[in-house]
């Protein structure tokens, strides 16, 4: 485009007020590129227009609604704005009409104690781990757990959506307001995880960012893998390191991990012995690392289904039913973070753990509890301040002031399996 302004194709003067971004193919016209929102952003901020590829013109339009946005197809229509003889219009931000169809919690038959600590996940953004043989519905849970979150404020719907638009996949320039739900396969590099490559790309943790990351056949990644995940769980961030430069995209995501209890994913069945005995659980259960499973708040079991179970008439509750209750303990958790000037932190999971000691203050029955619990159990530190979160985000859900005996003896439950794994890690 200089060279056009430079030969008098185009008026140099008024190109001057634009950030031009796109890619120009060989016959003229101009091929969509990543990180249009962002560069929007920017432009306006700077007090510029922006001239982007025309599909990506929907995706500009949501910086602002004063920005000068200029979508043209080619060259040559952008020449014939500014002669004056074809002008073009203003692209209109675009949502995503109808989102595809989400799968229903209903369509899960028993399955109780996975369903409330899917639920208890949902409310306070707790990581979740389930360990079961094949079949049991794991995967199916997971894939349940967008459908019980509550849709994205619109301040998240701009961060995931940057994020998005910097990794290239926001699809026709339009957002949704339905958080992420990402489930790399376990053959993904640290590269696709957590970020980088060539150009530096945000990786599957990033593009998780509010919303859910999916790790099925948790052991089957690779141990550097899963360890690299440690640092982004911890500060919400993923950070890529470069010869000479640092480039960091936010990673504030939910992790659900599902497993089988061991190599051939039977162990623990009644009647059933491995062919390989002890170290069939213990080679596969080591392969994960106990500081990784220590940032895991629930972990269950989640047993074979019965048949009594799938034959039994009549249907569960629907994810609108819970995802209600999810939303009304989630809107206790905003309001009372929002009034210790914390809106950074948004859930229980995410509060600090100084903090957590005083929010989640338990009555004296359950400080009793607590301190049996912590000498038993052996919690460590870390355990403890969990088991704190946990049941403070129980008692969200029970519209409870204070958190008592009741919610931490449940919290408490859900670490049971951990420690077991834990032991053997
Ligand atoms: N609790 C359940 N209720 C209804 N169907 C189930 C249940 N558990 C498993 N199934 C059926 O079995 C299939 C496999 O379940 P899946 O979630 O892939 O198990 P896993 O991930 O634990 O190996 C599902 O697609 C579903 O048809
Ligand atoms: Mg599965």
């Amino acid at each position: 485009m200089a060279l056009m302004a430079a030969i008098g194709a185009l008026p140099g003067e008024r190109l001057s007020d634009y950030l031009v971004l796109g890619e120009l193919a060989l016959d003229g016209t101009i091929t969509a590129v990543a990180g249009v929102l962002p560069a929007a952003i920017g432009a306006n901020a700077m007090g510029r227009g922006l001239i982007c590829p025309a599909a990506t013109g929907p995706e500009a339009a949501w910086a602002s609604r004063e920005l000068d946005i200029l979508a043209p197809r080619s060259l040559i229509a952008i020449a014939n704005h500014f002669k004056g003889t074809q002008m073009l219009t203003r692209p209109e931000p675009a949502l995503m009409r109808e989102p595809p169809l989400l799968a229903d919690l209903a369509d899960i038959r028993g399955q109780e104690v996975a369903k409330r600590a899917l639920e208890i996940a949902a409310a306070g953004g707790h990581n979740l781990l389930m360990v079961g043989p094949p079949g049991a519905g794991k995967s199916m849970l997971a894939s349940r757990l967008p459908s019980i979150l509550p849709p994205l404020t619109p301040r998240e719907l701009l961060e995931v959506s940057m994020v998005t638009s910097i990794g290239g996949e926001l699809s026709g320039g339009k957002l949704t307001d339905r958080r992420p739900f990402r489930a790399p396969h376990h053959s993904a590099s640290m590269a696709a995880l957590v970020g980088g490559g060539l150009r530096v790309k945000p990786g599957e943790v990033s593009l998780a960012h509010h919303g859910v990351l999916f790790l099925d056949e948790l052991p089957e990644f690779q141990p550097q893998v899963l360890d690299s995940l440690r640092q982004p769980l911890e500060t919400g961030e993923a950070v890529i390191a470069r010869a000479n430069h640092r480039v960091s995209y936010p990673a504030r995501f939910q992790m659900i991990a599902a497993m089988n209890p061991c190599r051939c994913g039977m162990a623990g069945e009644p009647g059933h012995v491995c062919a390989r005995g002890a170290r069939c659980v213990s080679d596969y259960q080591g392969r994960l690392s106990g500081p990784f499973l220590d940032r895991i708040d629930l972990r269950i079991e989640v047993p074979a289904v019965t048949a009594a179970d799938l034959i039994a008439p009549g249907r569960g509750e629907t994810s609108a039913v819970v995802g209600a209750r999810v939303a009304a303990a989630r809107a206790l958790q905003a309001e009372r973070y929002e009034a210790l000037s914390l809106r950074d932190v948004g859930s229980n999971a995410r509060c600090p753990t100084n903090l957590m000691e005083e929010i989640a203050a338990p009555d004296a029955s359950g400080r009793a509890l607590l301190a049996e619990a912590a000498h038993s159990l052996k919690l460590s530190a870390r355990g403890y301040h969990r088991v704190l979160k946990v049941a403070r985000t129980i008692a969200d859900l029970d519209a409870a002031a204070r958190v008592g005996r009741m919610h931490l003896a449940e919290a408490l439950s859900y670490r049971a399996v951990g420690e077991r794994l834990q032991a053997a890690a």
